[in-house]
């Protein structure tokens, strides 16, 4: 990728979700359908776009037009390929994502770990989204992006991002926690990335580093394989049995065979002791088990005694993100 100091365009690729959804009322900030309204159309509607846009060309392109709860394999890796081309352009500055945002930190750990490092330690993705439709009365998807725009065009702007409520959070962090609140983001023990107020970019800690040295798993390589390892997830709770393991194990028509099981354990990733014998017998029949934690914040810290991996901090579903994609690069 060549640096370009003149870079002058910025990409802003949709994907659906609430920010492109529509209502039959405005005052209805609920029953709307997501993924209706076209990327170029929320694009033009943005009042003042040119007073953060820095003289930058703002192009756009529909990747997807989904709720983010139906997201899949193939659109992310759509989505992962547009994204890389677009980065590696020496002409664009950066690229934003309109997304849904039930799915969107999977999406925002998903980029960052499969983009090539050296586009996404010099360029910024930054996602973003809304909790009410573009149809709203008081719609939240505007101020949103236009903070998205400020942000990918701040001088030293890179890796994977997402915005929300004036809020940046890192694509490690992120996670969806209210169902309502237009603030629906937190980044956990961490704390947020930065703020956005006006159009400037309050800088808390520093825009984040890419995973590892090289990508886990090469994006050309991701597409020649048809179908990904089958990774569920699995959850302990009180009355907890082996039932839903040995379950998953069993062969099914038409369903590929068990890979791998993420374990969301109560606390610090503990489990029932039915349960933690079902996924020891799954990981003595070659599954790979992780566990994490169904706490919203804190991360399993390993015991002495610790026969499964732990998620090192990942949450239940970026840790599934996390290994299929260690399946994908070991052959699975
Ligand atoms: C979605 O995730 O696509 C729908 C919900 C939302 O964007 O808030």
């Amino acid at each position: 990728m060549e640096s370009d100091q003149s870079a002058k365009k910025l990409w802003v690729l949709g994907t659906g979700g609430t920010i492109a959804a529509t209502a039959a009322s405005a005052s209805d900030n609920i029953g709307y359908t997501a993924a209706q309204v076209g990327v170029a159309t929320l694009v033009n509607a943005l009042p003042g776009l040119q007073s953060v846009l820095l003289g930058h060309e703002l192009c756009s392109e529909q990747v997807a037009q989904v709720d983010s709860k139906d997201m899949s394999f193939d659109i992310w890796l759509a989505l992962a390929k547009r994204v890389a081309h677009h980065l590696a352009q020496a002409d664009v500055s950066g690229v934003v994502i309109t997304h849904g945002t039930d799915t969107l930190e999977e999406t925002a750990y998903f980029l960052q770990a499969v983009l090539p490092p050296e586009l996404i330690l010099a360029k910024p993705v930054v996602l973003t989204c809304a909790m009410r439709p573009a149809s709203a009365l008081n719609p939240d998807g505007p101020q949103n992006l236009m903070d998205s725009v400020a942000v990918a065009l701040t001088p030293g702007a890179h890796g994977v991002v997402a915005v929300c409520a004036g809020t940046v959070h890192a694509a490690l962090e992120v996670q969806k926690t209210h169902t309502y609140k237009l603030d629906a983001f937190t980044s956990g023990d961490a704390g947020p990335l930065a703020y956005v107020e006006e159009g400037s970019v309050r800088l808390l800690r520093n825009w984040p580093l890419a995973l590892m040295d090289k990508a886990l798993v090469d994006i050309k390589d991701i597409a020649t394989i048809v179908a990904w390892p089958r990774v569920e997830i699995v959850m302990n709770y009180a009355g907890g049995s082996a039932g839903v393991v040995d379950a998953l194990l069993q062969p099914c028509p038409g369903v590929a065979a068990l890979r791998g099981l993420v374990v969301a354990g109560t606390g610090n990733g503990t489990l029932h002791h039915d349960l933690e014998a079902a996924l020891r017998r799954a990981q003595q029949a070659g599954v790979k088990v992780v566990r994490t934690t169904r706490c919203a914040t804190g991360r399993v810290l390993a015991t002495a005694h610790s026969e499964f991996a732990d998620s090192e901090g990942l949450s239940p579903v970026k840790a599934r993100i996390a290994l299929m994609l260690a399946l994908m690069s070991s052959g699975f």
